[in-house]
């Protein structure tokens, strides 16, 4: 363990989750207003770049340049409102949103819940974002970014699931030109009736629209690539129909995965906590992550972006090692800190040196 392990895990996590009443989402808000205070001071930005950026690993991936594999999660930032924190934090590139054609609210507060035991996260925010047009807005007034964004599209509550694909294409203009992928999230469980957009008929249809609006927008230029984020808790069988409808719509890579509905691998001193309703991460997920992770990388050629329960350097390295061309973190960044970050690019780029 590094010394910035310790400092975070000793001292920064136990402060963290004591303040603001240990109130999860209140801890979450004051954190990314610190970090959007640190990306408006240039030499906030360059400490941190010192202490937290290590050897990088550049990839190309689906026609775009990554300076490192590691990647933050969608749900972290919504709203891109600490952008340009995030590569100064090691990460290679960062994927905003979700967000939705409409403002909305999201569920009702509590909605984020930890569990300590079990290095894992309950959450049912439900989607809580100001709509397409003010990230775009947002996004036009940072200008250019030094890692590539994904931005991270959903439907709105309001929108019935048979009008999803209108739904997503009003994000989908608002938001192509500014992303260097789009990720179709049909695999948040807090939204009702939009995990059956994974269902072969629907998801063709949806992803069949998007991939046809980039190649409109681009207007012969390279279309931005689309991904899809899938959830761990489909079969087999359903997996390899979103993998033929990728192949069929031409999308360019799966982001596998987004939290799970099950319960498995969670401590007995967080049962009570992990019956709140909502999508559990971290620890408990690693595993099945993992195997996602594997299964699709054996039965597609498409890039896999690795998500699931990445909480050390050895669990990142082995969803290198099932097939991700990439990794994000959410959950791990939370238990973990910046110090994971630094570590996991300081491995792969020791792997690539062909030091073990
Ligand atoms: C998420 N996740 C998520 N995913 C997504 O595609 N859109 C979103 O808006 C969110 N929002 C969100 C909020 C919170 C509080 C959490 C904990 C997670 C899922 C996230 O991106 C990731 O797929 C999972 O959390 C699994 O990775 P970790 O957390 O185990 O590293």
């Amino acid at each position: 363990m590094g010394l910035l392990d310790v400092v975070y895990t000793r001292a920064a996590r136990p402060a963290l989750f004591r303040v603001d009443g240990g109130d999860p989402e209140a801890v979450h808000q004051r954190t990314l207003a610190a970090l959007a205070a640190a990306a408006r001071r240039p030499a906030a930005l360059s400490s941190m770049r010192k202490l937290f950026t290590a050897d990088l690993s550049p990839r190309r991936v689906f026609g775009v340049t990554f300076p490192s594999v590691v990647g933050l999660a969608a749900g972290m930032d919504k709203e891109a409102v600490a952008l340009p924190a995030w590569p100064a934090l090691g990460f290679g590139f960062t994927e905003v949103g979700t967000v939705t054609a409409r403002p909305q609210p999201g569920n009702d507060k509590p909605r984020l819940f930890r569990l300590p035991a079990s290095g894992g996260l309950v959450n049912r925010m439900g989607f809580n974002n100001s709509g397409a047009a003010a990230l775009a807005a947002r996004l036009t007034e940072i200008g250019p970014l030094s890692t590539p964004l994904g931005i991270s599209l959903g439907k709105s509550k309001v929108t019935a699931v048979e009008d999803a694909v209108d739904d997503y294409l009003t994000s989908f203009r608002l938001l192509a030109a500014h992303a260097d992928y789009i990720a179709v999230n049909v695999s948040s469980p807090n939204t009702p009736g939009l995990r059956s957009l994974q269902d072969r008929g629907p998801l063709a249809e949806l992803l069949g629209a998007l991939t046809a609006e980039a190649v409109v927008l681009a207007a012969g230029a390279r279309p931005v690539p689309v991904l899809v984020k899938i959830a761990p808790d489909l079969t087999d069988e359903a997996i390899g129909e979103v993998l033929q409808v990728c192949t069929d719509t031409g999308v360019a890579g799966v982001i596998a995965t987004n939290t799970t509905l099950s319960r498995d691998g969670v401590a007995d001193a967080d049962a009570e906590v992990s019956s709140e309703a909502g999508g559990l991460s971290g620890a408990p997920l690693t595993v099945r992550a993992r195997e996602v992770v594997r299964f699709v990388a054996g039965h597609s050629s498409l890039p896999v972006i690795g998500v699931g329960g990445v909480m050390t350097v050895a669990d990142g390295l082995a969803l290198l090692d099932a097939g991700a061309s990439l990794l994000q973190l959410y959950t791990g960044f939370v238990y973990a800190g910046p110090g994971l970050v630094r570590e996991l690019n300081q491995a792969v780029a020791a792997r690539d040196r062909g030091v073990r």
